[in-house]
């Protein structure tokens, strides 16, 4: 974030006033923030605080009150290195989308050359009205990043009615973003490398419509098919039914149900992968037999349901694997922690394994930080301290680059 000049823009919101807080963490991490707001923004916060918190003089009109001086929209788009318009209203929202500059906030959107953000803060109803969903699928489409909650619901329905997303959350965002921008540009150290990640749960079919799953959201799986993607390799991701999309082009993108498919697919792409990361929360039982037909609860005193085993992904790829292949699992461990995570290590063949307890806070499925050790199979172990999901994949890959060949 350092030295990074990001154009703040502010619209007419209640919200408005968190803006205060978002700036002050940008020029606290190092950066130069210039504010630009509506008309209908400064009904909600005046621009004499605003300019005291950035240092500079607020854009908001066209041309300076009194000395005709111009305001231009288009150096501000060549000047910053990210926008970000929080609070964002349905309005700007939808003037964003369909390109109506009415006002100094919206031109210089429309010049940016820089990422854009938007934090939507409105009530329930506007922010569910097909109207603003129609706009920001519009304005997604174009790149622009709308800020939400992680698991892609709408943030005023997690936050509350009308409220924006938090200013810390939007700030770590557009941190990670400069920070992913520059891990990029910098690191390449898998370039040329194949990399066969699974991910998510799976859902073993009892009938047509029920089945045995488990609660993997997929994060940490995706995290690191970013972050490989990012180091410059050809990710081929297999994965179980989740609710999220990997973004980077170099994931392909192979969607599975049961843990048999994961199998197949994962078998079929190993051959040619230098490194397996196996990430997936597999059933380890599937049902005997499938009903076409919905159960029926009629006519049934009870019910069993009979299991059996599914394939160890992990273990037959490593039977499988060859002298020239690295491959990674994960244990996730409620007792005993460590000699599990060595057996597992053991039995599966592989050349470390990520170890994260459910009695660590944080750590485990759906939440975003996870807290782990890794045990190699030399007998080294490395413990880490709780971190976001996606700096734990930055930390297992740059664990595996120094072992692959
Ligand atoms: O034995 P356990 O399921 O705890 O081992 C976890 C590791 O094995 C993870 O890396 C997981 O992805 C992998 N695994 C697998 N196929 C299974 C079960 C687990 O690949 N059927």
């Amino acid at each position: 974030m350092k030295n990074k000049h990001i154009v703040l823009g502010i619209t007419g919101s209640i919200a408005a006033y968190k803006a205060c807080s978002l700036i002050r963490l940008f020029v606290k991490a190092g950066a130069e923030v210039q504010v630009v707001i509506t008309p209908a923004g400064k009904e909600f916060i005046t621009p004499v605080t605003l300019s005291a918190l950035t240092g500079k003089p607020v854009v908001s009109e066209f041309f300076a009150a009194n000395d005709g001086t111009w305001h231009s929209h288009v150096d501000l788009g060549l000047w910053a290195d990210a926008m970000v318009i929080a609070p964002a209203t349905a309005s700007t929202l939808g003037k964003m989308a369909h390109g109506i500059a009415d006002n100094m906030l919206l031109t210089t959107y429309m010049s940016m050359k820089a990422p854009v953000f938007v934090a939507p803060a409105m009530d329930l109803d506007m922010y569910r009205h097909p109207a603003t969903t129609a706009n920001l699928d519009t304005l997604r489409s174009r790149g622009v990043q709308v800020i939400e909650a992680a698991d892609g619901e709408l943030a005023s329905h997690l936050c509350g009615k009308g409220r924006m997303q938090e200013p810390e959350y939007i700030f770590d965002v557009v941190d990670r973003f400069f920070h992913h921008q520059e891990h990029e540009a910098t690191l390449q150290d898998l370039a040329g490398k194949r990399v066969l990640i699974t991910a998510g749960p799976t859902h073993e079919h009892i009938d047509a419509v029920r089945y045995i799953g488990n609660c993997s959201s997929g994060k940490m799986g995706l995290a690191l098919a970013e972050d490989c993607a990012a180091r410059g390799a050809e990710v081929q991701l297999v994965c179980g039914p989740v609710s999220l999309q990997p973004k980077h082009p170099a994931i392909h993108t192979t969607w599975v149900t049961s843990a048999a498919e994961m199998h197949e697919a994962a078998t079929r792409l190993f051959a040619t992968a230098h490194a397996a990361i196996l990430c997936a929360a597999v059933a380890d039982f599937t049902p005997a037999h499938t009903a076409v037909q919905k159960i029926k609860r009629e006519g049934k005193a009870g019910m069993t349901l009979e299991l059996v085993p599914t394939p160890d992904i992990a273990a037959s790829l490593g039977a499988l694997k060859q002298p020239w292949q690295r491959m990674v699992g994960f244990a996730l461990e409620t007792d005993n922690e460590l000699q599990h995570a060595a057996d597992k290590l053991k039995r599966k063949n592989l050349d470390f394994i990520v170890l994260n307890s459910l009695r660590d806070e944080g750590a485990g499925f759906a939440c975003d930080t996870n807290k782990v050790t890794l045990l190699y199979a030399d007998g080294r172990q490395q413990a880490y301290p709780l971190k976001s999901k996606t700096e734990v994949a930055q930390d297992i890959i740059d664990a595996l680059c120094p072992l692959l060949p």
